[in-house]
């Protein structure tokens, strides 16, 4: 490593210097997450929005991100996003989503006038300014660079950063595979969670969890890697294929109601069905045949009902991915059949953050259906939560304030690796490493669910 590199990294504070050790005060103290504020958030790609909450030409959302807002909107020439500022006094344009296709955006101070692309088209008595102040590009909304990825808007403050495809790299071919722009939300919940950002995001990061906290899905879940301690509650060794089979299917169909998707209930009543198929002998065997089935039989299904499908066996094959997948910094897919659910993290304040869940589903285009413009907020204990995030939420609060009372996190270095990697990223953000090695380092990271510590560069 260049030891100017080494200089910089040794400059942040609470660095992790030790891959398996994550230290705690990184989770909340407050210069660390002034660190994140300043050198961060403001160099990394962010999702902005999802593409089909801004489905109309004047369709616009606001994006918060700690005190910047950003307004993401559908033009009649493809989607733009500004800073959410007057350019006369600074006054707040959009607050949440709308429309401005009629009448643009009015400041509601002194009435200056934008159009849905940004132009300033009226300033009240402009000959009381200095016409220098008036350059229609110094009056013009400011632009904020916008990309677009899996029917996504993504932002980026810094306009030196890579483009965005770069920056998430491999995870962009396996999920495209997966027809992932053409997915649309099944719903939309969002809650506040008295954890630092970084610890609810972890909560996702691995499978060692499962165990302990989703007893439900550990019990039917076919074996354990996890060894010699959860022997109590493994499947009965010995067990027949036609018991691995519904097994099997009992597990899938958990996953879905814990998720309220994931596995969509479309797809769980394919499985429902083939309980009787006819099986190897060899659980083993049985195992493979049943999902070699259950995956044609979804595709099968998928196009039958006019969905946007693909090949689910064909895919899985050419492009393995993970149960888990994260693009760095803040947002997760989980891919499974065909549908998935995604996560959206937001910094609040040191102890806390927004946390975003979609189900997600490759809906028939003719399929009437009112997507939700807004996420309902619930509280993190709600009952209207789905399962398994309820089970996940209910660790963290009183994970963060046991973070106070303990000096690192301790990783098992092939399974919570994600968390490690992740962790290092920041660490190369806050050091202000130069914009290739961040890239080359968010390909690395961006490697999914229950993966080993890796090199990433630095
Ligand atoms: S602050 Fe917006 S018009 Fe004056
Ligand atoms: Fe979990």
């Amino acid at each position: 490593m260049p030891e100017n590199v080494q200089d910089a990294l040794n400059s942040v504070p609470f660095r992790v210097t030790d891959r398996e050790k994550i230290p705690a005060e990184r989770y909340y103290d407050p210069e660390f997450f002034e660190l994140e504020k300043k050198h961060l958030w403001p160099r990394v790609w962010q999702m902005a929005c999802r593409l089909e909450e801004i489905p109309h030409v004047g369709d616009y959302v606001e994006y918060t991100i700690l005190d910047k807002s950003v307004i993401v909107v559908r033009t009649h020439d493809g989607v733009k996003a500004f800073y959410n500022a007057c350019r006369h006094r600074g006054v707040r344009l959009a607050n949440g989503p709308g429309n401005c296709a009629k009448q643009g955006f009015i400041c509601p101070f002194h009435g200056w006038r934008w159009d849905p692309q940004g132009e300033c088209t009226f300033v009240f008595g402009k000959e009381i300014f200095n016409q220098e102040l008036l350059d229609q590009s110094e009056i013009d909304l400011a632009p904020v660079r916008v990309e677009f990825w899996a029917g996504c808007a993504f932002i980026n403050f810094d306009d030196n950063a890579p483009p965005l495809l770069e920056c998430l790299g491999p995870v962009v071919k396996r999920l495209n595979a997966r027809h992932v722009d053409k997915l649309r939300m099944d719903w939309w919940y969002g809650t506040i969670l008295p954890t630092n950002w970084k610890l609810a995001m972890e909560a996702f990061m691995e499978g060692y969890h499962v165990m302990q906290t989703h007893r439900q899905l550990f019990d039917l879940s076919p074996g354990s890697a996890y060894g010699p301690d959860a022997d109590g509650v493994l499947p009965a060794p010995g067990a027949s294929a036609r018991e691995v089979v519904n097994k099997n299917i009992d597990f899938m169909a958990r996953l879905s109601t814990g998720m309220a998707g994931m596995v969509h209930e479309t797809e769980v009543a394919v499985l429902e069905k083939l309980r009787d198929m006819d099986v190897p002998d060899d659980p083993m065997e049985a195992m493979m045949a049943f999902f070699a089935q259950a995956q044609a039989d979804i595709t099968k299904d998928g196009f039958e009902r006019g969905a946007p499908m693909f090949d689910i066996p064909k895919v899985n094959q050419e492009h393995p991915f993970a149960d888990v997948e994260f693009m760095f910094p803040h947002f997760f897919l989980l891919p499974s059949f065909a549908a998935m659910s995604s996560y959206r993290i937001r910094p609040l304040t040191p102890e806390t953050c927004l946390f975003e869940i979609w189900s997600l589903v490759l809906r028939p285009e003719d399929e009437e259906y009112d997507t939700p413009s807004e996420p309902t907020i619930l509280r993190y204990d709600s009952n209207e939560f789905p399962e398994i995030p309820k089970q996940d939420y209910s660790n963290l609060p009183i994970q963060q304030l046991g973070l106070h009372n303990f000096e690192y996190m301790r990783l098992a270095k092939d399974q919570e690796g994600m968390i490690s990697n992740y962790q290092r990223l920041v660490d190369g953000y806050l050091a202000q490493l130069d914009d290739e090695t961040l890239r080359k380092a968010q390909n690395t990271v961006n490697c999914g669910y229950n993966s080993p510590i890796h090199d990433i560069g630095f």
